[in-house]
């Protein structure tokens, strides 16, 4: 169950990189959100050593920073020689105070604005990821007022959507992002940015979804995009340098899980591109991928009190925590299951079968269902694993609570890398609205 760095140590308490949980709760209150920045190094290495068994090809792997984004773990993607994935002004804005290379930054997104895309060229972002007709247009007009060009990918829907261990073959996609394959839409953007003074075309993206435990719908989104690409080399000598096939793989969040090894992924990947490349007489482009929940998900663990609980005979225990839905939203809006462990009693038997609560003011705020815990009180802490990706990032203020801390962890030290948010926060973009203001 235990991950990365994670042991117990002679006292019973679970130790991430090194570091005692009980004494970061001390230390930095909870709920806590912890990262072990030698699982984050080694996730990385693993995309590094798996494509260097290709030593002919060009490759490379940003870090899709949705799935937490902050100063430090942009500056840690750049260590590790990862290029950066951004969805928003924001995250951009947190890319570059980071210190993060523009040029080794991708920037998505289905609904970019036009500040955001001047943006994006005012710092020369290095690829941006042109999704709709729309942002084509937009582009044209910036980079021709600029009298400067950018270098794009278009983002096409393969007409195959993975989940998990099923993939969906979508003959008329239903997708807000990209341009499909099918429909014709693809081939049209193809031409009109052929034909642009400013845009410079690179290639093509695709992404066919999250959490992803095998190989095969990988394979057919390549398969799918070099029928198209054979085509266009034909009636538009079209030549894709840059072939970006997205993130989407996953990860032990609890049993029911099985992903395969990185290196699975990635050699399905190349030689199904190196196949395809082959069979239609075409140089093998530059394969680009974008992992974020690979990258930081097994890394992350969040610390809680627990606080109240409560037994109703024959039903069940709740046993609650001091967070909940707000700094992870993930069982209540995708019924995601995790796992968790006493962190001060964590080499006692588990002898209870609790339902693990959250504090917010909704019946639907159950972080765990049936958790599987030694005998617990309250004061103990529970760390819940794997909350490292779209953990933080998708926190809120619901009942207004202050966003916890986050600290990394390595080599037995800890540091503190976003605050823990005060009640001051949470009202600092209040206006009052009586005459006489409160505050
Ligand atoms: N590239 C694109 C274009 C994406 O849309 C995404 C994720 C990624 C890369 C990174 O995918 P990953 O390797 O992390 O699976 N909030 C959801 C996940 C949403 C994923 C959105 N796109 C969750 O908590 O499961």
């Amino acid at each position: 169950m235990l991950r990365g760095t994670q042991r117990v140590n002679e006292k019973g308490h679970l130790t991430i990189g090194g570091v005692d949980t009980v004494d970061l709760v001390k230390q930095y209150g909870s709920p806590l959100y912890v990262y072990d920045v030698q699982h984050i190094r080694d996730q990385a290495k693993a995309f590094q050593s798996a494509f260097s068994k290709y030593p002919s090809l060009t490759w490379h792997a940003a870090y899709a920073s949705k799935a937490f984004s902050s100063i430090a773990m942009v500056q840690l993607a750049n260590d590790l020689g990862l290029s950066l994935d951004v969805v928003s002004g924001g995250e951009l804005f947190t890319a570059m105070k980071a210190g993060f290379p523009a040029k080794s930054i991708q920037f998505h997104g289905n609904n970019k604005t036009i500040d955001e895309l001047d943006y994006a060229l005012n710092v020369n972002i290095g690829t941006i990821i042109v999704d709709n007709f729309y942002e084509i247009e937009c582009l044209e007009y910036l980079c021709k007022e600029r009298q400067k060009p950018v270098n794009i990918l278009l983002r096409i829907t393969p007409g195959v959507e993975a989940h998990t261990h099923d993939y969906i073959m979508t003959g008329q996609e239903d997708s807000k992002f990209g341009f499909s394959l099918v429909n014709g839409a693809a081939e049209e953007a193809v031409k009109q940015v052929m034909n642009s003074t400013y845009l410079q075309f690179r290639g093509l993206h695709c992404h066919i979804g999250s959490q992803i435990f095998d190989t095969e719908g990988f394979k057919l989104a390549i398969n799918n995009i070099y029928k198209y690409l054979s085509k266009w080399k034909k009636e538009l000598d079209f030549s894709c340098e840059v072939l970006n096939v997205g993130g989407g793989f996953g990860i032990k969040y609890n049993n029911d899980d099985q992903p395969l090894p990185i290196s699975t992924y990635i050699d399905a990947i190349v030689t199904t591109v190196m196949a395809e490349s082959d069979a239609h007489q075409m140089p093998i482009p530059e394969i680009w991928i974008e992992p974020g929940r690979v990258i930081v998900g097994e890394a992350g663990t969040t610390l809680y009190k627990l606080g109240s609980s409560k037994t109703i005979p024959g039903i069940r225990k709740y046993v609650s925590v001091d967070g909940g839905m707000a700094d992870n939203l993930r069982p209540a809006l995708y019924q995601a299951k995790y796992e968790a462990v006493l962190a001060n009693k964590a080499s006692a038997k588990d002898t209870e079968v609790v339902t693990i609560a959250g504090k917010c003011c909704e019946s639907g705020d159950i972080l765990i269902h049936d958790a599987k815990i030694p005998k617990s009180e309250s004061g103990d802490i529970l760390a819940v694993l794997c909350t490292g990706a779209y953990g933080y990032s998708m926190a809120n203020h619901y009942n207004r609570l202050p966003k916890p801390a986050v600290v990394f962890v390595e080599n037995g030290e800890s540091k503190l890398v976003i605050q823990r948010e005060t009640y001051e926060d949470l009202i600092r973009f209040d206006c009052s609205y009586s005459q006489e203001p409160t505050h």
